[in-house]
Order: C-alpha cells, then sequence, then structure tokens
C-alpha cells in the first residue's frame, strides 16, 4: 500500500482509468495537449452536418481521453458546436454486433444521460418515457434469455419463457431517428444542441481475434444507412488495422466514412510530464500547501523511452517503483535509482511464477545480452541440447509473458524481453556492477596486506 498522504496527496495521481466527464480528475483541467487534433475535430463538427471517423492508434495513447474530451467541449464549451453525448463510451464487443443491439445501446446511453443532466425531461416527454420502457423490455429480455444487456435478434417464439415481442429493427431505427430530432429540437439541461455523438470505444479487442474480422464488415454493412443519418457523429476508436483492413475493404463501407483517420500518437514528454504535475496539483490534500513530486522529470523521461510514450505503461511503472519504497521519500526520487526499483519489483513478480533455477538462468542470460539471443546461443551459452531449448526454457517464459519471439530470420528464431520485463535489465545490470566493484576492491585491498 503506497501512502500518497506523505506526498501531499488525497489519493493514486498514477490512476490508469481514461479521464471522462465526472470522472474523480476534473476532464478539462487534467487533460493536456492534442491542440491540433482537437482543432481537427472542431473543423469537421463546424463544416459536416454528419460524420463518421476512426480515432485510431497504439493500446494506452490518449484515443478514449481525446474523444472524452471533445465530447466535453461541444457539451459545455460556449464557443463550439454544441453536439450532445453521453459519458458511457458503447463497448464494441461481440454483444453490440448488429443494428438491433447497436441501436439499444444508443438509445439506452442517450435516455441515462438525459436522466443524469435534465430528469424532468423523461417524465415529460413522451418519447423519451416510451423509449425507456423499451430499453427496460430489451434488457428484461436479455437478462432472462441469460445473455448481455441489450443483445437483440432474441428468437422470442422459439424461447421457452414467456417474454414479450421483440420490436423489428425497423421501428426502432424509427426510434433512434425521432431521438435525434427531439435532440435537435428540445433544450436538454437549458441547452440547445445541434446533433448527436455516438463514440464506440476499443476495437482492438474485437480485432486481435482474426476469426472476428469477417463479422466486423458485416457490422458495418448492416449498420451503413445508420452511419447517414444527418446531424449525428459517430467515432469508432481502435487500433491501427481497423481503418486498413475493416473500413478500407469494402466500398461501401469506406464511402460512409471521412477520408482520413485521425491517428493519435503519444503525448511528447514534456506532456507526460506536465499531464502528472496536473494530477498532483489537482490530488494535492487541502491542508498542506504544496504537494512533493515523488520523482524528477528525468524519471517520467526514462520510462517514456522504455515504453514508447505509453502513458498508461509509465504510470503502472510509477506505482510500481513507489510499492518498493519503504522508508519515507524526502527527495524526488532519481532516474537511476527508481529504474534500479523497477527492476527489484519486476523480479519480485518472477517469484510468484515459480519459475525453476535453470529457467531463472535463462532468463538472466536472455536480460543481460546486449543483443536478442537466437536457441542456439542460448544452448551453447548454458551446455544444454538445443532440443531441450525451447520445451523446457523458452516456452514457459514465453507462456508467462517474460520473453517473446523479436525477429524471425530463416530457422533463426531471435528471443528478448518483453516490454514489461525489460527492467529486470537495470537490477540485473546493478548487481553485476556492484559485483565487479566489489572484486576490484578486494584486490586493492589485498595490495595492503
Ligand atoms: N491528453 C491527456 N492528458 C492527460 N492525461 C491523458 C491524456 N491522454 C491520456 N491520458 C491518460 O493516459 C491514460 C491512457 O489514456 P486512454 O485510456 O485515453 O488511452 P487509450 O488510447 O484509450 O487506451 P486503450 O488503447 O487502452 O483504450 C489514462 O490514464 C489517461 O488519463
Ligand atoms: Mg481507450
Amino acid at each position: 500500500m503506497i501512502n500518497w498522504q506523505q506526498f501531499g496527496l488525497r489519493s493514486n495521481p498514477y490512476d490508469t482509468l481514461p479521464l471522462i466527464e465526472g470522472g474523480e480528475l476534473p476532464i478539462d483541467k487534467a487533460f493536456v495537449g492534442r491542440s491540433a487534433e482537437l482543432q481537427i475535430l472542431k473543423d469537421i463538427f463546424l463544416s459536416d452536418t454528419r460524420a463518421c471517423l476512426t480515432i485510431l492508434g497504439n493500446v494506452g495513447v490518449g484515443k478514449t481521453s481525446l474523444i472524452n474530451f471533445h465530447k466535453f467541449l461541444c457539451k459545455y464549451e460556449e464557443k463550439v458546436k454544441p453536439v450532445f453525448s453521453f459519458r458511457r463510451e458503447i463497448e464494441a464487443s461481440t454483444h453490440i454486433l448488429n443494428k438491433y443491439s447497436f441501436l439499444i445501446e444508443i438509445i439506452g446511453s442517450v435516455l441515462r444521460e438525459i436522466r443524469l443532466l435534465d430528469p424532468e425531461l423523461i417524465s415529460s416527454q413522451n418519447l423519451l418515457a416510451k423509449l425507456e420502457r423499451l430499453v427496460d423490455i430489451t434488457q428484461t429480455i436479455g437478462i432472462s434469455g441469460g445473455v448481455h444487456f441489450g443483445i437483440g435478434n432474441i428468437d422470442v417464439a422459439e424461447s421457452s419463457m414467456n417474454l414479450p415481442p421483440s420490436i423489428p429493427v425497423t421501428v426502432l431505427e424509427g426510434y433512434f431517428a425521432d431521438l435525434v430530432k427531439f435532440i435537435i429540437n428540445t433544450k436538454i439541461a437549458s441547452r440547445q444542441f445541434r446533433g448527436l455523438i455516438i463514440h464506440v470505444n476499443n476495437f482492438d479487442i474485437l480485432l486481435s481475434d482474426a476469426k472476428m474480422r469477417k463479422e466486423v464488415v458485416c457490422f458495418f454493412q448492416e449498420i451503413r444507412d445508420l452511419l447517414q443519418i444527418p446531424n449525428v457523429y459517430y467515432f469508432f476508436l481502435g487500433p491501427i488495422p481497423l481503418f486498413r483492413d475493416i473500413i478500407s475493404s469494402e466500398k461501401r463501407i469506406k464511402s460512409m466514412f471521412h477520408l482520413t483517420p485521425l491517428v493519435v500518437n503519444p503525448l511528447s514528454k514534456l506532456e507526460v510530464v506536465k499531464a502528472l504535475e496536473e494530477r498532483m496539483g489537482l490530488l494535492k490534500s487541502r491542508d498542506v500547501a504544496k504537494f512533493i513530486s515523488p520523482f524528477s522529470s528525468e524519471v517520467i523521461y526514462k520510462l517514456y523511452d522504455l515504453y514508447q510514450g505509453d502513458v498508461r505503461s509509465i504510470m503502472n511503472g510509477l506505482k510500481a517503483i513507489l510499492s518498493q519504497v519503504s522508508e519515507i521519500v524526502l527527495e524526488p526520487l532519481g532516474p537511476n535509482e527508481a529504474l534500479l526499483l523497477l527492476g527489484k519489483e519486476r523480479w519480485h513478480s518472477l517469484e510468484a511464477l515459480s519459475l525453476t533455477d535453470e529457467q531463472i538462468e535463462v532468463l538472466k542470460i536472455l536480460a543481460t545480452s546486449q543483443e536478442m539471443i537466437t536457441q542456439k546461443d542460448l544452448a551453447k551459452l548454458t551446455n544444454k541440447a538445443p532440443s531441450n531449448i525451447s520445451g523446457y526454457y523458452l516456452n514457459p517464459l514465453k507462456d508467462a509473458g517474460i520473453i517473446e519471439l523479436k525477429k524471425k530470420k530463416g530457422n533463426l528464431k531471435y528471443w528478448g524481453l518483453t516490454q514489461d520485463y525489460i527492467p529486470i535489465k537495470f537490477i540485473l545490470e546493478a548487481k553485476k556492477i556492484i559485483q565487479q566493484k566489489t572484486e576490484e576492491n578486494m584486490q586493492q585491498l589485498a595490495l595492503f596486506t
């Protein structure tokens, strides 16, 4: 348990959840950078009355936070086109991959947001009250059918239970169109909006399964007409291949989308330092004059290089380092000390994996080598039969997520540490240096005797 109060903080500044409207950290204060991306979005919203955009980038780069911030600006900022949105993102999962469930998710999310911002509207407006009942019923069917909320197309007639009949998808589409009209014709929480944003998050998970690709393409084909509804702005977030492999794979789908995806790159080093400073400022205990930064900026820079700008991994690393500090931290930790502690934490985490002494020996060789290593090199270095190397040593280390195949050249496979375990290099190298220094000192001492 890390005591955040010793730094003058109320709670953990390295929480890795995306920034979101209504979250622990106020998004308008905690969000840094991205002015170019926000300007692109603002321009698209101003020039087009509907849009379909893909927001692409590596894991943890800040896609969800960017879109949440843009949604926040559209909802509350005076100088931005006012467009309504719901804070709860729709998760891209197998459950929503059909028009019916997708519509139910959207309608349910919009109603929930209206309930949060302007609950009176739900009871006073017939359309909203009716839609809320509809979502409720569908939810009940979903739950009693043993499936996830919002799953549609359940063949009620075949169900042994006495369930209300399902609503045809065309009727649902009509309701959705009515809801969009309602949003642009009625003030919500005293604000007049000019459209609706629909934010579908995390296509990474679906696309990591090659078998799902076809289903995702079918989904986009099926919802093609929804994508053309005026005043609706869609954001689909995911990995780089989402545009290349899915959207561009079919002309009929691609023509619905904005020509260029918005690719989100890592924040700069300075922006990451700034983001972390902002967080600490926001979480400062009320009774202290100033918080104490646990780390110098150099530590953040080192972790930035190590994790290639992935803010989530950087913050997890910082937390892991602090979990290793038992004494009170008076001065911010410097890079050498911090990386050693990170190495120590990673090394301790290996203990839970009950590796054999020989597997640890192989791991140490891999971790201290300057180059990637092949199976043949390992056999030579450990005096073991090459045929045993992969079965007994490499595969278990790979399965535990400690090492990975880095490169293949002909028959040769090159192995190295995964990003998560690279820090064990630091502790092993430090041990090596201490050992060398001790030997040198012993030799020097011997000269005196
Ligand atoms: N512009 C920003 N300013 C401050 N913090 C940010 C910013 N962008 C991202 N973060 C922080 O970085 C972390 C990762 O961000 P986020 O969850 O938005 O990334 P992501 O690309 O959506 O990740 P994933 O691929 O896992 O969905 C979060 O803790 C978030 O608070
Ligand atoms: Mg995300």
